[in-house]
């Protein structure tokens, strides 16, 4: 398969880009979009030209590092997959592709496709965390946790960082990221206790590092990769709300 990609090309950030093009060719159906690019990369360097610069780690849906935006919707066309798990299969041959980093005041660019998503991180440090001492494991079913809590808990604990939700949020809200950590923790018994002072924190944070706030457009669940659910922005908002009217610190 043969493709014209149009990908953003930045030497450093606080510097200009621009969108240039490039001709992807015999590229197999069966190639993941980051093997596309490294076979991209190889011609690039052969020509002794600057490869492109993008992140990633794991490539296989964990990590959270190889985020792009792919013909203008974040992690591509694929529900539920991220970046590394999409393949060339998934679009027509002679397709015009277009790449370009997330975009979000609080993700500066570093270079080319590369965004520094470390915000996350000190979201996570502000309160994204049990810190009651909970003592040595316990013994299985000593600490009983309703089904339902338990699954709801793991289905928020899939989230894996990307921050995809903030790249398609027209505010750039991380509100999705920060409701699946509230969701994941606050449903267990050992995180229940901090839950308020815990989503104040991290909204805070949030709001520090220059993200937006929530409109309810439902974008970021529509890009996740983990299909983490907008139901875990509700949850957020309710700790969040109950910790503002009862002066929770
Ligand atoms: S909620 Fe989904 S899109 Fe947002 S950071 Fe987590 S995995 Fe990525
Ligand atoms: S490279 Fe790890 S999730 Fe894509």
């Amino acid at each position: 398969m043969n493709f014209d990609l149009l990908v953003w090309r930045q030497t450093a950030g606080g510097l200009p880009g621009k969108m240039v093009k490039y001709r992807a060719e015999n590229i197999s159906p069966d190639s993941s979009f980051l093997e596309m690019l490294d076979g991209v990369n190889e011609q690039l360097l052969s020509r002794g030209e600057e490869p492109i610069a993008f992140d990633s780690d794991c490539r296989e849906g964990i990590c959270g590092s190889c985020g792009l935006v792919i013909n203008g919707r974040a992690h591509g066309p694929d529900l539920g997959t991220a970046t590394c798990q999409l393949h060339m299969r998934r679009f027509k041959d002679g397709d015009e592709i277009s790449v370009e980093p997330w975009r979000a005041r609080a993700f500066p660019v570093i270079k080319d496709l590369v965004v520094d998503r470390s915000a996350l991180d000190r979201i996570i440090a502000a309160g994204g965390y049990i810190s009651v001492n909970t003592g040595s494991a316990p013994e299985a079913n000593s600490v009983p946790v309703p089904r339902d809590a338990a699954e709801a808990a793991m289905d928020a604990a899939a989230c894996i960082a990307c921050g995809a939700c903030v790249a398609a949020c027209k505010n750039a809200s991380a509100h999705l990221f920060v409701g699946a950590k509230v969701s994941h923790l606050s449903q267990l018994p050992q995180g229940s206790l901090e839950r308020r002072q815990r989503a104040l924190a991290m909204v805070r944070q949030a709001d520090a590092e220059g993200f937006g706030s929530c409109s309810n457009e439902g974008e970021c669940e529509a890009v996740c990769p983990k299909q983490i659910s907008i139901r875990t922005i509700a949850r957020l908002i309710r700790e969040y709300t109950f910790a503002q009217l009862t002066g929770t610190e």
